[in-house]
């Protein structure tokens, strides 16, 4: 256990001064410089996030780490360890070149991966630091440290997919925005945003993939929702992310969608109405059958008793046919 600390802290400390690094590197990196001009941002709002760069070249942090040969260098996922075709000579090289850098840090505050983004086109558009003991990717939510303050202060979080939303957010005047890092919306996520705020709101890419996690965080939702939550939805214009159309469109836009965003009831209701069609038996029918997990996911509460009762009214049944049909649990007496 010990051992497994002192591992966790060498870590931690070479992420820190690489993040340190590559900020430095920022400052002097024409092409990054133009390249975040160019979309818009701020050195101000970078300097908030602590981005950074990373220059070419394939052993730049050999200036910053004369023991290059560290293992927590490679633990930390910021070198790699190439083995030879032979199988013995390892050969050891930075992980991110010519990139943005966006550290990602714990909600102490301790630095425990990065993202890099290429300047404009190429493959893959975002590295990311791999998995390690401090940096599981489905547990993280980028910016959550920065905007911890700001989500007290507004009463609510917005929840994006990405680097560039959260940071554009932040200087357009959302700054209580997280980013998933582009993974499925996990349960872990949910439970550490209602840790710091009752009210949710997710606001994922208008594009297919987007709406298809939105349909997964409503999932990861379900459990733990109850009747001092709110969780809302925001859907964006099929070609916009919250960057791009807060850009497009400007704060004012963006409020109102806020303010517009659709509550998870109508959103569970939306998803299981579907394309059936509720003029028909069957229709309602596969209405309900598609309801069923979801009511299930729920525990009792007066949300769950007001969406039993929206689908019977959409689906011409009493709640009290669902709640047996679905043997949905009742509250627990106390
Ligand atoms: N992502 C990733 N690796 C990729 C593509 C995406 O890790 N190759 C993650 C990143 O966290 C990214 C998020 O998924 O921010 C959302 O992806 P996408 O919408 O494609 O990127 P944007 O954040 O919109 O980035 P940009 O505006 O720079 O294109
Ligand atoms: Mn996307
Ligand atoms: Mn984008
Ligand atoms: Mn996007
Ligand atoms: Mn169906």
């Amino acid at each position: 256990r010990a051992a497994q600390q002192a591992q966790s802290q060498s870590m931690s400390e070479a992420l820190s001064q690489a993040c340190d690094y590559y900020r430095a590197q920022l400052k002097s990196a024409a092409n990054a410089i133009s390249y975040l001009k160019q979309r818009g941002l701020t050195g101000e709002v970078a300097a908030r996030f602590g981005m950074g760069y990373a220059p070419s070249g394939w052993d730049n942090l050999r200036t910053i780490f004369p023991d290059y040969e560290a293992l927590a260098l490679v633990e930390s996922g910021l070198v790699i360890d190439k083995v030879d075709e032979d199988g013995g000579n390892k050969k050891r090289y930075d992980r991110f070149r010519e990139r943005i850098m966006f550290p990602i840090r714990n909600t102490k505050g301790q630095v425990i991966g990065f993202g890099g983004r290429v300047l404009g086109s190429g493959e893959p558009k975002y590295l990311n630091s791999p998995e390690t003991p401090l940096f599981q990717k489905g547990l993280e939510l980028y910016g959550l440290f920065e905007a911890r303050q700001a989500i007290r202060d507004a009463g609510y979080v917005l929840v994006t997919e990405g680097y560039m939303d959260v940071v554009a957010l932040a200087q357009l005047g959302f700054p209580q925005a997280v980013a998933t890092l582009g993974t499925a919306c996990t349960s872990t996520h949910v439970q550490k945003l209602l840790r710091q705020t009752d009210n949710v709101i997710f606001s994922f890419d208008g594009d297919k993939a987007g709406r298809r996690a939105a349909r997964r965080a409503l999932e990861a939702c379900l459990p733990q929702v109850s009747d001092n939550k709110t969780i809302r939805f925001l859907f964006l214009p099929q070609e916009h992310d919250p960057d791009s159309f807060v850009r497009a469109f400007g704060a004012d836009a963006f409020a109102q969608e806020i303010n517009d965003a659709m509550p998870l009831s109508q959103f569970l209701l939306r998803e299981v109405t579907g394309e059936h069609d509720l003029s028909t038996p069957e229709g309602r029918a596969a209405t309900q059958y598609d309801a069923k997990p979801l009511l299930q996911a729920m525990t009792p509460s007066s949300l769950r008793l007001q969406i039993v009762r929206g689908l019977a009214s959409l689906t011409e049944s009493s709640p009290a046919e669902i709640e047996s049909l679905f043997e949905l649990s009742k509250p627990v007496s106390s």
